[in-house]
């Protein structure tokens, strides 16, 4: 029997399903992996793909009814919804003075230890409403939307009480609720020490394991640690990520991000869904990783905030078979921006990623970095229906066309979400 079909999109120049190859998350992927089609077409119904393939073989499979809505790809590229897999974007008020200081190059370490960093978006956050919040964090999804993210993890972390971090999550959830992106949770207690428990690093890492976590279960999906000389050392960071373990959330970590302190290690030791930054990962924490299956975050837009030249060694992944995802980052210190496509020029005309590296990296192992490749990250028959239309032919557009948005329409969970054809105007976020 044929299968009806609500939303049909047709005659795609170029679409790539992110789904070719061995199945799950992808190291050293090749352009076969891209699972490109060309004239391809994708019919969805009640929010799933029901058949992908070429217009003429998804014809033959579906039936057009009245209510059936068509799109035309005509001179289009489509690819899966971009999915960040890493991002704090919860927050108010920006840190450009902090730019400055770091474009004239003090570093990002020097200026927290002036009491500036992350510790200045944590007054801000706690002085701010939660109407203040949820519309900071509204405009930001509207962004990341724009910009073709369809889901998007988001942390806590600019709280750093107890109360502060589940109110963090609440919002979050709400967001999630009210927003037609999906929001993952992370619980990031564990993002900088509180300047109320300067010098006493121990005693807030117990407040953050035997308060904070047991109160965040069900709250969150993942628990994160910034994981660094001078933070949270490892065996702070092991800790907290086998207390989160305990209570029901994945360990994730900012690991080996200006220091190598065995992060990598320590991801795979705790088997870790990801190791984020990793500029200074080792050679055997990426072996160590890639046989405990953690996934490789990236995170190139933080040469941008913090003005360094500084890039992952990609290379030393791919010897060692990891899996590379990106992320924005997007934070007002580090990283801040909503759009993937930056994040894609970056890692592929400075850091070195090859294009199908980048695309799986921010679909398909982007996913399979947030633990959701079964429903999200490629479209194949039964995945939930969220892709984007470009206005572009071939995937090497995105990343060459770098800060110019090609996003024309998104679609999440079924739904065609249009950008507004001209002028295309997406208001500031900050
Ligand atoms: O991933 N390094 C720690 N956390 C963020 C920065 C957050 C901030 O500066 O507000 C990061 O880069
Ligand atoms: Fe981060």
């Amino acid at each position: 029997m044929k299968e009806r079909c609500d939303l049909l999109i047709r005659n795609i120049a170029c679409l790539v399903t992110a789904a070719g190859g061995k199945r799950g998350p992808l190291s050293n992927p090749k352009w076969e992996d891209l699972g490109v089609v060309e004239n391809g077409a994708v019919a969805i119904r009640r929010g799933k793909f029901v058949a992908v393939g070429t217009t003429a073989e998804v014809e033959s499979r579906i039936s057009i009814t009245p209510k059936t809505k068509t799109l035309s790809g005509r001179g289009r590229l489509v690819l899966p919804g971009f999915i960040d897999p890493h991002t704090h974007f919860l927050f108010v008020g920006t840190r450009e003075e902090e730019y400055a200081m770091r474009v004239e190059g003090v570093d990002y370490l020097e200026i927290r230890r002036r009491g500036g960093g992350i510790r200045k978006t944590v007054r801000a956050f706690r002085a701010a409403s939660d109407e203040e919040l949820l519309d900071a964090g509204r405009r930001r999804l509207d962004s990341f939307l724009a910009y073709g993210t369809t889901t998007v993890e988001g942390k806590s972390g600019y709280g750093l009480t107890t109360e502060e971090e589940i109110r963090a999550l609440r919002l979050m959830a709400q967001l999630n609720d009210t927003h037609p992106i999906e929001v993952v949770p992370t619980f990031l207690g564990a993002h900088e020490i509180p300047e109320e428990y300067e010098g006493r690093t121990g005693d807030y890492v117990r407040l953050v394991i035997d308060e904070m976590i047991p109160r965040v279960r069900g709250l969150a999906r993942f628990c994160d640690v910034f994981c660094e000389k001078g933070v949270f050392e490892i065996e702070e960071s092991r800790a907290i990520l086998d207390a989160g373990k305990r209570h029901g959330l994945l360990p994730k970590l900012h690991a080996e991000e200006f220091v190598s302190i065995g992060g990598g290690e320590l991801a795979a030791e705790v088997g870790a869904v990801s190791a984020d930054h990793l500029l200074a990962v080792t050679e055997e924490g990426c072996a160590a990783m890639a046989r405990s299956g953690t996934i490789a975050i990236l995170l190139p837009g933080t040469a941008i905030g913090l003005a360094k030249r500084v890039f992952a060694d990609v290379e030393r992944m791919r010897r060692n078979a990891l899996p590379i995802a990106l992320a924005t980052d997007c934070n007002p210190g580090s990283s801040f921006t909503e759009s993937m496509s930056v994040v894609l020029s970056l890692a592929c005309s400075l850091e070195g990623l090859t294009l199908p590296e980048a695309i799986l990296g921010a679909t398909r192992n982007a996913a399979a970095a947030l633990g959701l490749l079964d429903s999200i990250g490629t479209i194949e028959v039964g995945k939930k229906a969220d892709c984007i239309l470009l206005r572009a032919t071939h995937p090497a557009a995105i990343p060459y066309r770098f800060g110019t948005n090609l996003v024309e329409t998104v679609v999440k969970n079924g739904l065609p979400i249009r950008r507004r054809r001209r002028p295309n105007l997406v208001g500031p976020t900050v």
